[in-house]
């Protein structure tokens, strides 16, 4: 029987991203940035995001329906993310989806933001299934997930204060690299030399947890005497140290999570793991272990329609059709799904 035929709509941060996705097969994915609406002010500004949207989401669905030769009344449901997430962001995408989904007579599917990057590794590696360690690194969010089955996840850490991605994006600004830093500090690190510098490694003591404030503070503190001194290491130097130090972390502690649950399988998801030093490293440490590694392309990594798709097929095949009456939520939270 041939899966179903899904529209995913995401807007719950700066990108529009919309998709038509039938199984593992993307028909078409679409996505309108805003970064250059948000990099004046060094970061997301919630209002801008939802103007953008409002304007970009009408466009966006019919480029994504035309590119894969699709007419709407085709389509098997509409699936939209639900949260978490900037409110007014989330409330352009999901109530745009839910009026298209109300107007075709077709199911409609709220979907959690962060269940979208679970399944997004799903999308091209037909292969990647529970049980499995899922690390989600993002702008708003740095998990370890233990994903037992589909719909059953327990979350083993979180970050203390900011994320992953966050941090990137923080201590890049104050570097003067521009919006976003995780591409930014990415790109400045190429051909540098990590060990110039040896940033802290915050939480030691907490398996799964992370910290990533207080490195934004030793980098400024470092740039600041290091500038006094006249001895300012090369940039490449320096944005190497800054994303080694994130890096280690990431991968220590989604291994620590892989030998405390004994799974052969890891994953990832969400923007930061597009870094490719992280990619890099997260390969060798499961080739070393002789564990089966499922990343996403880097655009997939990212936010985009196609992985709310993916999960709102999982919930449709499930029954789990949104009622009409339940509205967007900015704190869904994975562990009460
Ligand atoms: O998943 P995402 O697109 O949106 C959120 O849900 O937040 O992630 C965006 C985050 C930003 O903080 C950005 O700096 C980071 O992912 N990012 C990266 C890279 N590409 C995007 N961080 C490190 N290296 C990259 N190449
Ligand atoms: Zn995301």
């Amino acid at each position: 029987m041939s899966r179903p035929l899904i529209l995913g709509v995401e807007t719950s941060c700066d990108e529009t991203g919309v998709a038509v996705v039938r199984g593992h097969e993307i028909l078409a994915t679409v996505l309108s940035s805003q970064i250059d609406a948000h990099a004046r002010f060094g970061g997301v500004v919630p209002e801008v995001a939802a103007r953008a949207h409002v304007e970009a989401i009408r466009p966006m669905v019919h480029l994504a329906l035309r590119q894969a030769g699709v007419h709407s009344d085709q389509l098997d449901a509409v699936a939209a993310t639900r949260g978490p997430g900037l409110i007014g962001a989330l409330m352009v995408g999901y109530s745009f989806a839910k009026a298209m989904a109300w107007t075709l007579d077709t199911p409609f599917v709220g979907v959690d933001h962060m269940e979208g990057h679970l399944f997004a590794p799903r999308l091209e590696h037909e292969a990647f299934a529970p049980p499995a360690v899922v690390l989600l690194a993002s702008g708003g969010h740095s998990q370890i997930v233990h994903v037992k089955s589909w719909g059953e996840y327990e979350v083993l850490g979180s970050t203390i204060d900011d994320a992953a991605g966050e941090a990137f994006d923080k201590i890049a600004r104050f570097m003067g690299l521009g919006f976003p830093g995780g591409p930014a500090i990415d790109k400045a690190a190429e051909g540098g030399d990590a060990d110039v510098v040896k940033f802290p490694r915050a939480l030691r003591d907490r398996p799964y947890d992370f910290s990533f404030s207080g490195l934004k503070t030793s980098v400024v503190t470092y740039l600041e005497k290091a500038k006094a001194a006249g001895s300012v290491p090369p940039l490449p130097d320096v944005a190497a140290a800054v994303q080694e130090a994130i890096v280690d972390v990431l991968v220590d502690k989604t291994f620590n999570a892989v030998e405390a649950t004994g799974v052969d399988r890891v994953a990832g998801g969400g923007g930061v793991l597009a870094n490719r030093r992280l990619r890099v490293r997260l390969e060798e440490e499961a080739n070393r272990r002789g564990i089966a590694l499922y990343l996403p392309s880097p655009a997939l990594c990212t936010d985009n329609g196609a992985m709310i798709a993916a999960a709102g097929e999982f919930r449709l095949e499930r029954g789990d059709v949104t009622p009409w009456s339940v509205d967007v939520s900015s704190s869904l939270r994975l562990s009460d799904l």
